[in-house]
């Protein structure tokens, strides 16, 4: 099947394009582009987007396997985006618990999933993207931590093997869910064996990070017992 894609010179958010049509939209469907005005990350934070130098990418997914399936499969999509990343750079790019791509230590992607109508057992899945590519001096309020650049590499390129990689991945994900990525996972994770802390709220918890579960949670190794931490308020910090 064709793959469809919005080219978009100017637009609130790639994300939010696709949730105000998800009545319209096959499965797959994705768009692109060149500036967001008000783009997106987790929990209400801003996505800096200026023009042209960067990618924003999202596709819309109808997920048989509803809702509760959304936090593996944002770590399944981080896998085949590090991958891809690193075929078309030849880079060391690594992935961060849980949506976050990394490069030289440095966030240089990130992934927002947002899931909506939910009509019984399916969910309708945004997957967004934001992958820095040549951009400079970001808006420091908006950027508050250290970040890097992929380079300069052709964009059409980048934009026709994500889509396509994606959604292998994704019809993959369907019938296997997290377990088919699972052990992809350990060679690219940016903070394997490293200490790390987890903020939580206003509590933080220091240990050893052991990668991830089939559940999708983060695996940290406190005083020699490993722990599973999961859910959607948790930061993961190098310690
Ligand atoms: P966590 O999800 O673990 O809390 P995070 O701090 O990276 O990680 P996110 O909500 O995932 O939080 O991402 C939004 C944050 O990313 C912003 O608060 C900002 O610090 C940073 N950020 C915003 N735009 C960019 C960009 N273009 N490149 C790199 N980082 C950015
Ligand atoms: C994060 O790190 O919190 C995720 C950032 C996701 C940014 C991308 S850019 C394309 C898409 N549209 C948005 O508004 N956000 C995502």
């Amino acid at each position: 099947k064709p793959i469809n894609l919005d080219v978009i010179p100017v637009i609130d958010s790639t994300n939010q394009y696709l949730l105000e049509r998800l009545n319209t939209l096959s499965t797959g469907f994705a768009c692109v582009a060149e500036y967001q005005q008000a783009g997106r990350g987790r929990r209400g934070r801003q996505w800096f987007s200026p023009f042209a130098s960067n990618l924003y990418l999202s596709m819309y997914w109808r997920l048989e396997q509803g809702p509760a399936a959304a936090m593996g499969l944002s770590l399944a999509i981080g896998i085949v985006i590090a991958q891809v990343l690193r075929e078309i750079s030849g880079q060391d790019i690594k992935v961060k618990w849980p949506n976050d791509l990394y490069l030289n230590d440095k966030k240089l992607a990130g992934i927002l999933v947002e899931i909506a109508g939910k009509t019984g057992d399916v969910a309708h899945i945004v997957i967004g993207m934001g992958i820095n590519l040549r951009m400079h001096n970001p808006n420091q309020d908006i950027v508050n931590q250290a970040w890097s650049n992929l380079g300069d590499i052709d964009r059409n390129l980048l934009v026709a093997k994500l889509l396509y990689r994606l959604r292998d991945a994704l019809y993959c994900f369907e019938t296997e869910g997290l377990s088919a990525f699972i052990k992809q996972w350990q060679p690219l994770d940016n903070f394997a064996d490293r200490p790390v802390k987890l903020i939580i709220g206003e509590t933080e918890i220091k240990g050893i990070a052991k990668g991830i579960n089939e559940q999708g949670a983060l695996l940290l190794e406190q005083n020699g017992i490993l722990k599973a931490y999961i859910g959607g308020e948790i930061s993961l910090r190098a310690d």
